[in-house]
């Protein structure tokens, strides 16, 4: 029996984790410990709310006092740190609050959890930061995909500030024996994605008849994976991994930014055109005037420093963990497709602000 307290649990995969993990494993306890930043969403967490071994504590990781005290109150043995600003456009428009929290934030946790595990009351625990395979920064066309060994080059503020706190937890681990692992995986798609990253914007923006940003030439490459597949391979470092390691995931799913604008088009028009409740829920959907949502992708100004390519090498997690993502690409976006069609209120919620803090990044200005 764990007991694990999760940062940033009220953010998009934190949310996944914490239903995985009670689902999974329903003799430990779970405490969600988030900020509820404009990312963060208590109302993601209704249902585990409900359950009693469930707790959520509104809060920040820069907080020490209360980071210490949640730790030994509920004597916390597992620490997985979710809790980040991770927006890449957000960090470009201002990098301050990236420092802050995905740098000064961890840096707050791992001398805590020292104090409590190692200095004060020796105890076996595990450390578990969930870190992006941004840190690498960008592959050329035939460059081989990124391994735990790749060199450390981030790009933009996000990944410069994901960078550093990686090599924290591993200082910490090399320094002072705290037993910390990481994981480096490639892009999240699935429920609760926050509408300003590039699939669930652009199913809303079909779904309400609103232009589709592609920056540049929308040629770039990400590797995309199912959200609990990322939870998996979590999973799977905690329950096998030996502590000091570090574990790319991946879905071996590379593809180009247009290519999955143009399939999530298809996807929709294939499901709402012929389905006559969808057409009247959504009556500004192109597909229910008629049109093809195709005709909305609007190429807009590139991002700054856009990295061209990410691609992750999976075999150290696979077969050292026999870690395999059980979505293929084809279920997993028919499922988060279905997961929006039927969440309408929670992504129209926080579109028109009653969540009080989406504050759009703005980049459909048509070239
Ligand atoms: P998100 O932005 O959806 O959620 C972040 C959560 O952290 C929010 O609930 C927010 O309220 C909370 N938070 C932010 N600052 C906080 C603070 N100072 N104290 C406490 N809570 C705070 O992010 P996400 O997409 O779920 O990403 C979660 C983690 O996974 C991040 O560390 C990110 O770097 C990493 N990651 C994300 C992806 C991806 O594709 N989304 C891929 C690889 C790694
Ligand atoms: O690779 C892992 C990373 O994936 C995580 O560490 C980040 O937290 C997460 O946000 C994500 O970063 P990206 O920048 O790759 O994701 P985003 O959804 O913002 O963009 C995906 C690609 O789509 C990227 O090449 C930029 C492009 N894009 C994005 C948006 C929002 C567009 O072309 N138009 C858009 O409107």
């Amino acid at each position: 029996m764990r007991n694990i307290l999760v940062t940033g649990g009220a953010g998009f995969i934190g949310t996944n984790f914490v239903y995985y993990w009670l689902a999974k494993y329903p003799e430990d306890h779970v405490v969600v410990l988030d900020a509820l930043t404009y990312a963060g969403n208590r109302e993601n967490l209704t249902e585990a709310e409900t359950n009693p071994k469930f707790k959520f504590v509104h809060g920040n990781i820069l907080d020490q006092p209360l980071v210490e005290s949640l730790l030994k109150n509920h004597k916390i043995d597992t620490l997985v740190h979710f809790a980040a600003e991770s927006h890449v456009d957000r960090s470009i428009h201002g990098p301050d609050e990236f420092i802050n929290t995905n740098i000064v934030g961890t840096h707050t946790l791992l001398k805590t959890a020292k104090k409590v595990w190692l200095d004060e009351n020796p105890r076996p625990h595990r450390f578990h930061h969930i870190s992006t395979d941004e840190v690498y920064g960008s592959l050329k066309p035939d460059d081989p995909p990124f391994a735990e060994n790749t060199p450390y080059a981030p790009n933009s503020p996000y990944a410069a500030s994901k960078a550093s706190s990686d090599h924290l937890v591993r200082a910490y681990h090399e320094t002072y024996g705290l037993q910390t692992s990481i994981s480096n995986c490639s892009n999240n798609y699935g429920p609760y994605q926050f509408p300003e990253k590039l699939i669930p914007l652009i199913i809303t923006n079909i779904l309400n008849g609103k232009p589709l940003p592609v920056y540049g030439d929308g040629r770039q490459i990400r590797d995309w994976l199912y959200v609990d597949d990322h939870n998996l391979g979590v999973d799977l470092i905690l329950e096998k991994g030996n502590a000091g390691e570090i574990y790319n995931i991946g879905g071996n799913n590379e593809w180009t930014n247009i290519d999955i604008v143009k399939t999530i088009c298809n996807l929709i028009h294939e499901r709402v055109s012929r389905n006559k409740d969808l057409l009247k829920r959504y009556p500004n959907c192109t597909s229910a005037k008629g049109n093809h949502p195709q005709t909305l992708i609007t190429h807009v100004t590139d991002r700054l420093g856009h990295d061209r390519r990410y691609a992750i090498n999976a075999e150290k997690i696979s077969s050292g963990l026999g870690y395999s993502p059980a979505q293929s690409f084809e279920t997993g976006i028919r499922k988060t497709l279905e997961w929006f069609l039927d969440k309408e209120d929670w992504w129209r919620r926080i579109m028109d602000g009653s969540y009080s803090k989406w504050i759009a990044v703005n980049y459909d200005d048509p070239k």
